[in-house]
């Protein structure tokens, strides 16, 4: 629930090489996971330092978070099959991101076979995953440094490491195609203060629904009372990481070629910013809900009501595709039950412009919630890949589609028709490829314990 939010984020995927190992790794690092109210408090700390001085405050700390794969889980666990029946019906987290790979496209370039983690077998395949995030380098190395004894005290290997930094200058804060990210995140009921005007809404955060705990954590209310797990599993997410590589020279000329496709006033700034649905700024194409009271100061109270045809963000638009907002609906009228808590951090040097300098960077995407199917799969597959989505936006008439998700999605066509009249399709390859991805659970401090110490775990089932 509350972000690490740091400049330097290194990522550890790890190999247990049997239960005695792992189970002492685990207690040798279990002090030093952070918990989410001291993330809360400093990060409510720093923000009302920023506020008070209007520049950011220099106090600094490092965090780590843990999580286990299904195989780390039963490695680690006093009664291996016991908690493989408690985990019957989480059947993607059970499959893993690899078996998962095909329905959710990553197939070609992006197909498991090409990545650096999460497919791997034997020693190869991942048990843990470790995130070390500070706010210097100096920081991040002196805690990197005691971990490297710990691991090698216990004899734990490293599948890969992958070293996540914020993109500095005028990108910061942006990912490496050049857009603001970190924007729009769901409130958490009985976690965020409800805004006092606006029932049903973050305070501070214009546009911020509060959705139910349970959809993040388990063992709390959910939506439709579908998040019901074994009582080990409470406090804890399910987790998906995904490095994902962008070609950012490719992109950058996709959108300038792309113009000549329409008629109108498209230019190549107008036209990723169509596909990204904000521009490079984050300044969002979407009319606020209130002219009076705008989109807000996080420039995210819209919900597309007054766009339903796609004439301001158009249907191909990422975060149209990922979170469509009032017509989320449309699939199964669960609007609130396929939010993503999102932790993007770069990784890999910042693009100077020009030709393709075929170095490696990208995005690390991280999301955390309570249904792997629900919330991350549904997403992907069935919004982003589907030109399909919404269903009933192709009219008979129309030779395009609303093709996919552009970012994120499959390659092919799309239809954009814009309010001015500026109309067109844009046809392009990938940009975003995935070479690396897995699903982990990211348990309680007390449920790490008991795994730590070999103890059995809790399995009556909680959550509603
Ligand atoms: C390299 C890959 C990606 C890039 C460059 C990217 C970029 C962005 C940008 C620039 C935004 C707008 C900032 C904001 O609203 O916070 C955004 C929002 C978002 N992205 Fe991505 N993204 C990537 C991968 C993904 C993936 C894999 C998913 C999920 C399947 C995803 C889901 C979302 C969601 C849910 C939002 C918020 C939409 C909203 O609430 O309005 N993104 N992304």
């Amino acid at each position: 629930l509350a972000a690490f939010n740091k400049d330097f984020t290194d990522f550890r995927y790890l190999h247990f090489p049997d239960a005695a190992r792992g189970r002492g790794w685990l207690s040798a690092i279990l002090n030093t996971v952070a918990t989410t109210n001291e993330t809360e408090d400093f990060n409510e700390q720093f923000s009302l330092a920023r506020r008070a001085f209007g520049r950011d405050p220099s106090i600094t700390t490092v965090r780590c978070g843990v999580s286990l794969t299904f195989e780390g889980l039963v490695t680690v666990a006093s009664k291996p099959d016991q908690v493989k029946k408690d985990l019957a019906t989480f059947k993607a987290f059970c499959d893993g991101a690899a078996a998962r790979a095909e329905k959710l496209g990553d197939t070609g370039e992006s197909a498991p076979e090409n990545w650096l983690f999460g497919a791997g077998a034997g020693d190869k395949a991942v048990h843990a995953v470790l995130i070390v995030a500070a706010d210097t380098e100096e920081l991040l190395k002196e805690k990197l440094k005691n971990l490297d004894t710990v691991e090698q005290t216990h004899q734990i290997t490293r599948v890969h490491v992958d070293e996540g930094r914020t993109l500095t200058g005028d990108l910061r804060g942006h990912e490496h195609f050049g857009y603001k990210d970190g924007i729009s995140q769901p409130g958490v009921k009985d976690f965020h203060r409800e805004d006092a005007g606006r029932k049903g809404f973050r305070d501070n955060h214009a546009g911020a629904e509060l959705i139910e705990p349970g959809e993040f954590v388990f063992g709390y209310r959910s939506e439709q009372g579908d998040r019901k797990a074994p009582a080990w599993m409470k406090d804890g997410s399910l987790q998906v990481v995904r490095r994902l590589r962008q070609d950012v020279a490719g992109w950058n000329k996709a959108v300038v070629d792309g113009v000549k496709d329409f008629t109108g006033t498209m230019d190549a700034t107008r036209l990723g910013a169509c596909l990204v649905g904000r521009a490079k700024d984050g300044t969002p194409l979407a009319p606020a809900v209130s002219a009076v009271t705008g989109l807000g100061s996080d420039r995210n109270d819209f919900d597309y009501v007054n766009d339903p045809t796609g004439l301001h963000t158009p249907w191909v638009a990422h975060i149209r595709r990922t979170h469509p907002r009032a017509f989320a609906g449309i699939n199964d009228n669960k609007p609130k039950s396929h939010r993503l808590m999102r932790r993007g951090i770069p990784y890999g040097p910042q693009f100077a412009g020009g030709p393709d300098d075929g170095k490696d960077r990208g995005l690390m995407f991280v999301c955390y919630g309570t249904s792997l199917e629900q919330q991350f799969e549904l997403v992907q597959q069935h919004w982003s890949n589907s030109d399909t989505f919404p269903p009933g936006k192709s009219e008979p008439d129309r030779v395009v589609a609303n093709g996919f998700d552009k970012v994120t999605g499959l390659a092919g066509k799309a239809a954009i028709e814009l309010a001015d009249g500026t109309h067109g399709t844009v046809d392009m390859k990938r940009f975003v490829r995935t070479t690396g991805a897995l699903y982990a659970f990211t348990p309680s401090i007390s449920t790490l314990r008991l795994l730590a110490e070999g103890k059995d775990l809790p399995n009556k089932s909680i959550g509603s």
